[in-house]
Formats: C-alpha cells, structure tokens, sequence
C-alpha cells in the first residue's frame, strides 16, 4: 500500500495543468441527481443559493425563479427554515433531479434556468381499481381482482380544484389553473368530494355515468339542446375505478403518490364552437436565438382541444419589467385536426421550425378563437397558461469550435426581471406590497445586460391598462363597528375594485376612501372572502383620506371588505 501515493503523484503529473479554463465564459447544461442545495439568506425573497447536481457545485443567482412542474417560485420558496422541501430528499429509491441552463464564469458555474422534479423520467400508466372517496385515494397499476393494490396515490390539490384539499406539500401541486388533471382532449376531471351518496355539484355523475352506463366517449351536447341531467361541461367529469391514467406526481412517503398530473384515456368532446371548451399542452419548446457559428433550435408544440373544430393561438407572453403587466405575442395558429384525418383528433400542431422567437418568455399560452371563461370550478377554460419547460438552445455547427456562452441577455425575465412578485404556492398569503423581481445576479454572462429603471410609482400607477374595471361606487354606505375602543368613526367607502387576471393570478387594485382625512389617520385593511380568502391586508395610504391595495390572489374573490381602524367598514360583491 505504501507504493501507491507516489504512484497516483507520478499520475496526476502525466497530464497537464491549468490555471484557468482554456476560453470562457462557456456554456453548460447539465441534467442530473440533486446532492445538495442551499439558500445564502432564507429571510431574503430574493436571496440565491447554491445546487450541486452530480457532485458539480453551482451558483444560484439572486432573483432566481424555479420551475416546478405546476408552478415557478422563487428559489427561497423552495425552503422552509434553511430545509428544502422535497419529500423525501435523500431516501433510498428517491431521487430528485435538476437541469440547469447557464454559463461558467472562471470556474463558477453560474445557473441562469432551473428546473426540478422528483424522478424526471417518471411516467406511470395503469388502470384506477379503487377510489376512497373518504380520503381522496385510488389506486393503480395493481392487480385488477384486488381494489387497492398497486401505487396508492392522491391528487397533490391544496386548494381543492379536483376534489378534497390536500395541504403537504404544496410545492408540488396540481395545476388549479390551467387543468393538469384531464381527460386525454384536455376536458377536465375529479374525484367526488363526499363520501355519503351526495352527488358532489362540482363532479357530477352524470358526466360520466350514462343510461347507467360508463361510457368512455361523450360528445357533451350543445347549450341550446342540453337538458339539466344530460352531461354538462361546466363542470368536471368524475374519475372512475376502470379508467386508464397516466399520472406523474412525488413519492411523499409511506408510500403515498402525491399526484400534479393525471391524463385519463377518455373521449370528452365539447360541442362544436362552443364555450367551455378545453385544451391540454402535451409538449411546448422555444428554439434558443443563436450565435453565427451555431444552429438554431425548432420551436414547436403540441395541444389537445375538447372542441376540434376551433382553431387554437400558441403565443408567447412578454412581460413588463417595471409593472408586469403581460403582452401576448402570436407566434402561430392551427386549426386542430379533425376526426378521420389521418392524426389524432383534437390535436393541434404547431411547427414553426427554426425561427427566431426573440425574445424569450417564461411563459407561453395557448387560447381557443371561441374564447376563453372561467368555470365554476374556478377554473380558466379555452386558454392554458405554462413555464416553457423546455428550450432548444443552439449548437455548434462545427465541432471543435470553442462552445459558446449562452446568451442570457435575450431573456427578457432574466436579464430586466419579470415586475412585481407574485406568489405562485397556492394559499391566501398575499404580498401587500410587491417587490420587483430584478436582474440575475451575479450574471450567468460574461457583462451584465443593461436594466430597465423603473419609475418610482406610487401603486394606482401601477393598475394595468388592460384591466377590467369590475365597478366604480358612487354611493356611501357603511356600517359602524361595534367594537368600543374606537371613538371616531369614519365612513368607508370603496371606489374601485379592477381586476386583472395573468401569470396563473389574480390581481385585484382596490382603492377606497375614509371620510376622516386628517392626522392622526386610520388605518385601512382590506380582506376578502373566495376559495382562497384575502387575510387582511394594510391598504396604502395616498394622503387625504385615500387608500389603495395591489394584491395578487390565485383565485377570484367574492366579497371584498374594507375596514378602518377607526370602525367604518364597507363590503362589496365582486362575484
Ligand atoms: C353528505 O355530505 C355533504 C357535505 O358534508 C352534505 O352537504 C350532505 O348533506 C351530506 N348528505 C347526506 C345524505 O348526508
Ligand atoms: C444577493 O443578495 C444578498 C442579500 O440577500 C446581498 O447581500 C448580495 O450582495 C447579493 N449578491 C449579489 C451577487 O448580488
């Protein structure tokens, strides 16, 4: 054993030495096994951190955003006191995976893209043998003779858009917005909420329950002949045992599947040009801007409509810096083929080939030309909303060349950051006041791109100019609270409440009034009810009486209440 030091010195000296990489800075994307991870200031929403991925260490840059397969936050919002929540983080068997996208500067490899998930290549296919319709569990790929066996998994739901809520882990949620739990055409599913012979309003039986049979096609009938116990696409339709699934979700432990996508082999088709309609991304990729010396990506998609004969946008969505106010930017509309076509009826394809879409997005969204609504499950119908979890970046052309940096400066939201900061874990937590999300830093590049200065606004500057105004109030009318410690009572009144649904949210600016306009002024909080409520939230004062709110909610709310430290209060009905 002695000999063998010498021997590995004798080694390490056969190759030769370097001080510094040979050319920089040079790209890297790397996809691999999580060792570690870690966030520099946990109390900072913006902090960065580090990853290591197969044992290479790399540097998370402030004002980070992650993508999770539902939903993007940012990396602090991946750890609760300095802990990163992935169930199971280092269990034997478990294995949780990153790929990155970024540039090393000198030896650093600094991280510009990143996106995790548990077992990446996860894909489970089998048929439902049994639903607890208790607990919200079913079970697949079992033994079909034996209802319970197989992966016990539940829908991962925490604002229980798909059935009963489920809170653990809401990092890796199902998708509330834009529908991750699915027939095959995009039409939405659920798994009934009560246990007791209820038929649950929200996932009714007579979606899929038909002249006492389960059919696995329907054709929904249209607005005008449909009867009140014929199918209704209003709502979702229920899973049932028998139904072929593929899911795709995070082992939580004791052997629980915590479920954010689940496509069902099921043929629901809405009536022809008709709202509500539906559509399922099964693929989106952004062909990366390139260099001379580098080939160009292809930027295509695939989508699937509950109503073929509608023509469906994929388009790309710029986002304001300073406001965040989002743009939409077409990129290509197909009609999605018909039955008989000779390809899958419903599908949508869009080819766009090697173009540039500069600049790049972080979102891109794909919308019905029969318009888009809102369900009453809450949830957004003809249009669906997603992070590009996929970009092409370029390559060498010739090999050999050095290999270029990748160029960071022509994403938008990563270069001049994405506006005000908006929660994405579904919840009422609300930001009252919303930071602006900035620059990468440091920068994945060899020089920072130049930022946008935004203008100091005060925040009515901020209401988006695209908004709807919901109502504006002219009348007063309050009613005083009864608590005793408050001797001056003032009159509330709302003024406006605009409405500005994107990114996944919704935006709510309210403004209102208190008639006691001099010092010492009240204090004025808002707070609403809905799925998610509005806890209260302290309003800005403007001076004079005036007030002004900015919160970003997940879902609609129903009421709005307006209190005043000094006991006026004013409700309004947004609903
Ligand atoms: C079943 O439970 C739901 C929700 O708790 C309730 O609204 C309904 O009345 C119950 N039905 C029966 C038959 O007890
Ligand atoms: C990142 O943010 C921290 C505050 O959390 C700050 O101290 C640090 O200087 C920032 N780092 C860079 C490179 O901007």
């Amino acid at each position: 054993m002695k000999f063998l030091a010498p021997l590995l010195l004798l080694l390490v000296f056969a190759y030769a030495t370097q001080d510094a990489p040979p050319y920089g800075p040079s790209q890297f994307s790397n996809i691999g096994t999580i060792n570690d991870l870690t966030v520099t200031n946990p109390s900072d929403l913006f902090s960065g951190g580090t990853i290591t991925i197969d044992g290479v260490s790399m540097v998370i840059p402030n004002n980070s955003y992650v993508t999770l397969p539902s939903i993007s936050v940012m990396w602090p919002e991946l750890f609760v006191g300095g802990a990163p929540q992935l169930p199971q983080f280092g269990a034997p068997g478990v294995s949780w995976e990153a790929t990155v996208y970024g540039n090393r500067i000198g030896d650093a490899y600094v991280v510009a893209l990143i996106y995790i998930t548990q077992s990446s290549v996860r894909i489970i296919q089998g048929f439902i043998n049994a639903i607890d319709l208790g607990t919200g569990e079913f079970w697949v790929a079992g033994t079909s003779a034996t209802p319970g066996s197989g992966i016990r998994a539940r829908l991962n739901d925490p604002v229980g858009r798909y059935g009963l809520e489920y809170l653990d882990h809401p990092l890796w949620t199902v998708d509330a917005e834009s529908p991750s739990v699915t027939a095959a055409t995009g039409f939405p599913l659920c798994i009934p909420r009560y246990s007791n012979g209820t038929d649950d309003p929200l996932c009714p039986l007579k979606n899929r329950v038909i002249n006492g049979g389960v059919p696995t096609f329907i054709q929904f009938k249209t607005a005008a002949t449909r009867s009140t116990t014929d199918p209704d696409p209003n709502v979702m339709a229920p899973l049932m045992v028998g139904d072929y699934v593929t899911i795709n979700g995070v082992e939580v432990g004791d052997g629980l599947l915590a479920v954010y996508s689940l496509v069902a082999n099921l043929g629901l088709y809405t009536a022809p040009r008709e709202t509500p309609a539906y559509i399922r991304v099964e693929d989106a990729r952004i062909g990366v801007p390139a260099p001379a010396n580098a080939e160009l990506g292809e930027t295509r998609a695939v989508a699937f409509t509950t109503d073929p004969s509608t023509p469906m946008q994929f388009y790309a969505i710029d986002v304001d810096p300073c406001t965040g106010i989002e743009t939409e930017r077409d990129l290509q509309l197909a009609q999605p083929f018909s039955q008989n076509a000779g390809d899958i009826w419903g599908k949508a394809l869009f080819r766009l080939g090697k173009v540039n879409t500069r600049p790049m997005t972080k979102n891109v969204g794909f919308r019905l030309l029969t318009g888009t609504s809102t369900t009453a499950n809450g949830l957004k119908a003809g249009i669906y909303i997603q992070p590009v979890f996929l970009f092409i970046f370029p390559e060498l052309l010739v090999f050999g060349d050095e290999m270029f940096p990748f160029e960071f400066g022509d994403f938008p939201f990563l270069a001049q950051g994405s506006g005000p900061f908006i929660e994405a874990l579904p919840g009422p937590t609300i930001e009252a006041t919303m930071p602006l999300v900035g620059q990468l830093s440091p920068w994945p590049g060899a020089t920072a791109p130049g930022t946008t200065t935004c203008a100091v606004v005060t925040p009515s500057a901020t209401i988006p100019t695209d908004s709807t105004t919901l109502m504006t109030v002219t009348s007063t009318s309050s009613t005083a609270a009864t608590t005793t410690a408050v001797t001056q009572r003032d009159t509330v009144t709302i003024l406006s409440v605009t409405e500005d649904k994107g990114q996944g949210t919704i935006r709510y600016t309210i403004t209102a009034i208190s008639s006691h306009n001099t010092d010492p002024l009240p204090t004025l909080t808002a707070t609403g009810t809905g799925v998610n409520p509005l806890g209260q939230s302290e309003m800005t004062s403007l001076g004079g009486g005036n007030y002004i709110l900015d919160v970003a909610v997940k879902h609609g709310l129903e009421t709005i209440t307006v209190t005043s430290s000094h006991g006026g209060q004013m409700t309004l009905t947004v609903l």
